[in-house]
């Protein structure tokens, strides 16, 4: 009807878009899907690179298309010598975040089909982007501490090849199943901020490395993927476990928000929380001091937010929140963290990024406009 004010939805909450068939997020619940898939089964049986090959293609593969789904990925894990340059450039003067995601906004330079549009040519460049965001974070924190770049290495997986280009060493087995896991827990999550922002770009019809550039920038803010990183720093910012309750009490009574809490679409403990805090509880006979710390604070934090905020607010454990100790007993830098949010989530950007393709629509919502209009324009001259 003309003249009555339109519906705002802020923050398009509740808002549906589009039709998927690649995540089903039951923030009710707390369950999560990957194509039919509960993430428990995966991240208890599943391989960071089977779980990239079932978000891609939509099914589990039979060995023989791991095989050569592993193969390919291997084959795509060099850097460019230029990147390598580019990295080792930014080092220390930019967050690893903006490190990586101007190394990634660079690769079409060295791919020949970069602007090629095939349904086949998005899926091997959605490996390619998979395999070298995983060298160029790797080699960002390498540089981060002085290090040389590493070549990467044939027989290792995704996640013992990330390791291994990062510190030099391949790691235990233990260490790099651990990071698998972490990585099949962050691979997808639905139409959240940086996949949305990968789609709005690639409905334009950019291709797909400015997709996934969008992606990453959406990714960085403390809202979303920064919030590992806040949230480790919070973590140690208590410093004892005996100082969490003031801290917590002082956070809430100034409105801060603690990081790693809440959650646009869970409204009760995040699916992923329950696991990472698992896994968590698992290594604890053989970590450090300081994790052991660490993981005492956090479960303070957790059970003073749950009895404050849980049931009475739907304020719970994220993904976000056990992270940060389980990757610095890895010694991943906390700088590093939202840099392996991407590495671990790109799969989940580019299957949405080519499901989204195959009906595609410009995406354009609308502002209500409320400033004045018909002002008189008056010459620079004569304005006080
Ligand atoms: N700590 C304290 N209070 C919180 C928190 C929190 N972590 N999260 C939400 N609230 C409160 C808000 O202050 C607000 O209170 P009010 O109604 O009294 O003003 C209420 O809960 C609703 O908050 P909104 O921001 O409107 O809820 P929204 O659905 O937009 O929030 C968000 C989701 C942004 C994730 C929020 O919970 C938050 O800021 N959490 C901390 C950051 C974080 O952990 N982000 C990671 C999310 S997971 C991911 O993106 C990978």
């Amino acid at each position: 009807m003309e003249g009555e004010a339109p519906h705002i939805i802020h923050g398009l909450e509740g808002v549906y878009f589009t039709e998927s068939k690649i995540c089903k997020v039951d923030g009710t619940l707390g369950k999560l899907y990957y194509r039919g898939y509960p993430i428990g089964a995966l991240a208890a049986n599943s391989s960071f690179e089977e779980v990239c090959y079932l978000l891609l293609n939509g099914a589990l593969p039979t060995k023989k298309q791991l095989r050569a789904f592993e193969s390919h990925m291997k084959a795509e894990r060099k850097l460019p010598r230029h990147i390598v340059k580019t990295i080792a450039e930014m080092t220390g003067k930019a967050h690893p975040t903006d490190i990586l995601r101007t190394a990634v906004s660079s690769l079409p330079t060295y791919d020949p089909e970069a602007y090629e549009k095939s349904q086949d040519a998005n899926l091997r460049k959605s490996v390619r982007l998979i395999s070298k965001m995983a060298s160029i974070t790797a080699t960002i924190g390498r540089f981060m501490c002085g290090g040389k770049y590493v070549y990467p290495k044939r027989k290792l997986s995704h996640s013992a090849n990330f390791l291994y280009m990062l510190t030099g060493k391949a790691p235990e087995e233990k260490q790099a199943k651990l990071l698998d896991t972490m990585m099949i827990l962050h691979a997808e999550h639905s139409t959240n901020a940086s996949t949305f922002a990968t789609l709005v770009t690639g409905s334009t019809l950019a291709d797909l490395y400015a997709a996934i550039t969008s992606g990453i920038a959406a990714l960085k803010g403390p809202l979303h993927g920064g919030a590992d990183e806040a949230a480790l720093l919070m973590l140690r910012a208590i410093g004892k476990p005996e100082n969490t309750e003031a801290y917590v009490e002082h956070a809430l009574e100034d409105k801060q928000r603690i990081m790693g809490f809440g959650h646009r679409i869970y409204k009760t403990y995040d699916p992923r929380a329950r696991i990472i805090k698992a896994d968590l509880e698992a290594l604890q006979s053989s970590a450090s001091e300081e994790i052991r710390d660490l993981t005492a604070i956090a479960l303070r934090v957790e059970k003073l937010m749950i009895d404050k905020l849980g049931q009475s607010r739907g304020i719970w454990p994220n993904i976000d929140f056990f992270a940060g100790p389980i990757y610095t007993e890895m010694g991943i830098h906390p700088d590093l963290f939202t840099p392996l949010f991407a590495v671990s989530r790109v799969p989940g950007w580019c299957s949405h990024m080519l499901e989204y393709w195959q009906n595609n629509r410009l995406l354009r919502p609308l502002e209500l406009y409320t400033g004045p209009l018909d002002l008189e324009y008056v010459p620079i001259s004569k304005r006080r």
